[in-house]
């Protein structure tokens, strides 16, 4: 009987398919590049970095190994949130440059090989949108594109917002607008109404803004999810649902011609909340939901096993075929440099690049570039000027890391030709810059070109993973495939510590050192005795396991 027959047949291929070498799709395999494109490059000298910037230096990215990036918002706006509040989702930014520029970067990056990834903001616009406007206007189309509730007279008959929420901001998430006689829903400042997606029209204008610049050749959208803990507001089924529709649009784009589109996610939520982000058997959703484990789980006080923890906990929850990914800083957060420590940043690029699934760098981490000073004067993020506190400002400031990215050792950096620049340039850039550290044998840039090249390696493709927690400082995983393995270890503390690493299997007598951090003494193709290893302070190495 022929079905007798066959079935063991199909048992074996499904057996050998789990373990087989499968095409990846270009986005399974690249490391994605954020650009902040107000501080990359400007090219005509107002101090603001621009598209045109982003152009002439795509070929930086070639150099360092990455195959695409993700832009911060570029789209009209009134700069209150530095184009995370968006007038015109169809429009460029003036003092970013033109749709024609827009045009010559996808087509520099096209022939480069480059994807371009655009931020999204989904979850508001500017109150100086059209929609908004025409809202006020009492235009009821419009009305409905956004969330209003009236006010609450107390007994002496001063009105109140609706409810306490408070924004990501600070203060009041609802902002009265006499023209309505009601109150909006804001959950980021004030000039960033949210907008009401349980209106099936603003469902579709957001699905023809992501068909609009798919039609432009951009290989892949973000959606940014905006953070807080809010209950009414956050997490969301509902939220999901877009995810899922959003991803349905993609996938049609797909279907066109071939090439996939990749949706990234940001909300600083749980790891298992992060996890609905993905889909399930029935509907897909983002293939990258952010994994911000080393951005709030972890710091430069972690012991050993808090990094092992918090790294293991997205690979435990991850569905089992989903790909993780590893973001360790943004516009958002404080440099690697300055929340774990200047002596951290190789290995923190260790660990981005060289864990399974796919590595995200926040420009100027590969040059380990740290917070800048910004005074109070100089101060211009709302997150900072909202808290009316020249003291304690730069707490909440996310300016210190959004300086201008250092260049070189020229003026300004080498990011701008102008007198004044939008933010001060960081002060160590004399020292610390790509030019310095192409020509330094052993500098940060030249540790992640090499990393990120290692990547290449099959075995970050498709290898399994093991880590452990020596003890307080030293954290170490090893990443295995059919006879080849290579161990990462990484010394979170500032004191020396001797390890056996013969606690992996196969691994028995030797190992020997592919890439070390800058401070390390360790020379590359050093060859050191498996089961005492020596590692220094802030010590970072990748060893190869020798068989
Ligand atoms: C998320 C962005 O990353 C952040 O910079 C911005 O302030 C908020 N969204 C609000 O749009
Ligand atoms: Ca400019």
């Amino acid at each position: 009987m022929k079905s007798l027959l066959v079935l063991p047949v199909l048992f074996a291929v499904a057996l050998s398919s789990y373990n087989k070498e499968k095409e990846l799709d270009w986005w399974e395999t690249t490391i994605f590049y954020q650009i902040y494109p107000r501080s990359f490059k400007d090219s005509n000298g107002d101090g603001i970095g621009d598209i045109n910037g982003i152009t002439e230096n795509l070929e930086y990215l070639k150099e360092l190994g990455i195959g695409a990036t993700w832009l911060s918002p570029i789209f009209k706006s009134p700069m209150y949130d530095f184009g995370y509040d968006i007038a015109d989702f169809y429009a460029i930014q003036e003092e970013y440059g033109t749709i024609e520029d827009f045009e010559n970067l996808m087509a520099k990056a096209k022939e480069l090989d480059i994807k371009i990834v655009l931020d999204f903001v989904p979850n508001h616009t500017s109150n100086e949108s059209v929609w908004f406007e025409e809202a006020l206007r009492g235009h009821e189309k419009y009305f409905d594109y956004f969330i209003w509730e009236d006010g609450v007279v107390d007994e002496n008959g001063v009105m109140h917002p609706p409810t306490n929420w408070v924004s990501a901001l600070r203060k009041s998430a609802w902002e009265y607008r006499e023209e309505v006689g009601k109150y909006y829903l804001h959950q980021f400042v004030i000039g960033q109404p949210d907008l009401n997606y349980r209106n099936p029209d603003v469902v579709e204008e957001m699905k023809n803004v992501i068909r609009f610049w798919l039609e432009k050749g951009v290989a892949d959208d973000p959606d940014n999810y905006d953070y807080l803990n809010h209950i009414y507001t956050k997490d969301l089924d509902e939220t999901i649902e877009m995810v899922f529709q959003w991803r349905e649009v993609f996938d049609d784009f797909k279907e066109k011609d071939g090439l996939s589109r990749v949706m990234m996610t940001e909300a600083y939520t749980t790891p298992k909340m992060a996890m609905k982000y993905y889909g399930n058997r029935d509907r897909k959703g983002a293939q990258m939901p952010f994994n911000f484990a080393l951005i709030s789980d972890v710091n430069g006080d972690s012991s050993a096993a808090e990094i092992k923890y918090a790294l293991d906990s997205f690979l435990t929850f991850k569905p089992i075929d989903e790909h993780a990914n590893w973001v360790a800083g943004n516009h958002d957060v404080s440099r690697v440099a300055s929340r774990f420590s200047p002596e951290l940043v190789d290995g923190i690029n260790m660990i981005t690049l060289l864990m399974p699934g796919i590595g995200v760098t926040y420009m100027g981490e590969e040059i380990g570039m740290v917070d800048g000073y910004v005074s109070w004067e100089d101060t211009v993020d709302p997150g900072g000027c909202n808290t009316d506190d020249p003291i304690n400002y730069w707490i909440t400031s996310r300016d210190p890391q959004r300086t201008p990215f250092q260049w070189s050792a020229d003026k300004n950096a080498g990011f701008s030709v102008g007198n004044k620049t939008w933010l001060p340039v960081a002060a160590d850039f004399e020292n610390l810059n790509v030019e310095v550290q192409r020509v330094t044998e052993k500098s940060h840039l030249n540790i992640y070109k090499a990393l990120a090249a290692l990547r290449n390696d099959k075995i970050f493709r498709y290898s399994r993973y093991e880590s452990v927690a020596y003890n307080e400082g030293v954290f170490a995983f090893r990443r295995w495939y059919n006879k080849k393995a290579y161990i990462v270890v990484i010394n979170f503390r500032q004191e020396a510590y001797t390890i056996d690493l013969t606690y992996f299997e196969n691994v028995n007598k030797k190992v020997q050192v592919l890439i070390s951090s800058i401070q390390s003494p360790k020379n590359s193709w050093e060859v050191l005795q498996a089961d005492k290893v020596e590692i220094l302070g802030s010590e970072s190495l990748v060893l190869k396991v020798l068989f």
